[in-house]
């Protein structure tokens, strides 16, 4: 049996274009018809190569899951933006392609961005979702996550529910 090779590793400057075709192909997926459509088309447009480089040359936490050498998807993360909540560390952004999820993919990115976190000092962490993202929502559940803050989000003239979901110390 012949079976494909599934790394997760750093983000690489090579890997922009790639990621911004995940990016692009996943936002679409996720958030069509939960954000408005002017700004989703924005949000995905700010986001192109040229941003992606710049972000793995500014040395940001980005890393991908490569399966069969296509980029599966990516998850960025660094310390929580959010200082009166009780966490460390922060995932920043958790996506896979369409035609990856599902897969446990998505479960092995979240562990290895909660690993790195977790060696560099920042053993708990947040995450927030939309909360019409069901799909984002379910899996932050399933992955033991809990329900610490509920906040609201604008999206040009409109406002979205958002939900953080905290994990505990990955090593408590
Ligand atoms: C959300 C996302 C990251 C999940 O990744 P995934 O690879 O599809 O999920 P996995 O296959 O790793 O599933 C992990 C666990 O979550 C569960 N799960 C995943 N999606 C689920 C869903 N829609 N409903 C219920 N459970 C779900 C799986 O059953 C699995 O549990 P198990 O291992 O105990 O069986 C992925 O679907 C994705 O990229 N979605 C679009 C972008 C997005 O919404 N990102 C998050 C933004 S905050």
């Amino acid at each position: 049996m012949v079976e494909a090779l599934i790394t997760v590793r750093r983000a690489r400057s090579q890997d922009a274009k790639e990621i911004a075709d995940v990016h692009d192909a996943a936002w679409r997926d996720a958030y069509r018809g939960v954000i408005p459509g002017r700004e989703l088309e924005r949000m995905i447009a700010r986001r192109g190569p040229d941003w992606w480089h710049q972000a793995i040359e500014r040395g940001s936490r980005l890393v991908v899951l490569e399966f069969d050498e296509s980029i599966a998807g990516y998850a960025t993360y660094g310390r929580n933006r959010v200082p009166n909540l009780p966490y460390q560390g922060e995932l920043f952004e958790l996506y896979l392609a369409p035609e990856f999820q599902g897969l446990g993919f998505g479960r092995r990115l979240f562990q290895a961005a909660r690993r790195d976190l977790s060696d560099h000092h920042y053993p708990t962490l947040l995450v927030w979702a939309l909360a019409d993202n069901v799909r984002a929502v379910n899996f932050y559940e399933r992955l033991g996550g809990t329900v610490v803050r509920r906040a609201q989000e604008r999206f040009g003239s409109e406002m979205r529910d958002r939900i953080a979901f905290g994990f505990k110390d990955i090593d408590a």
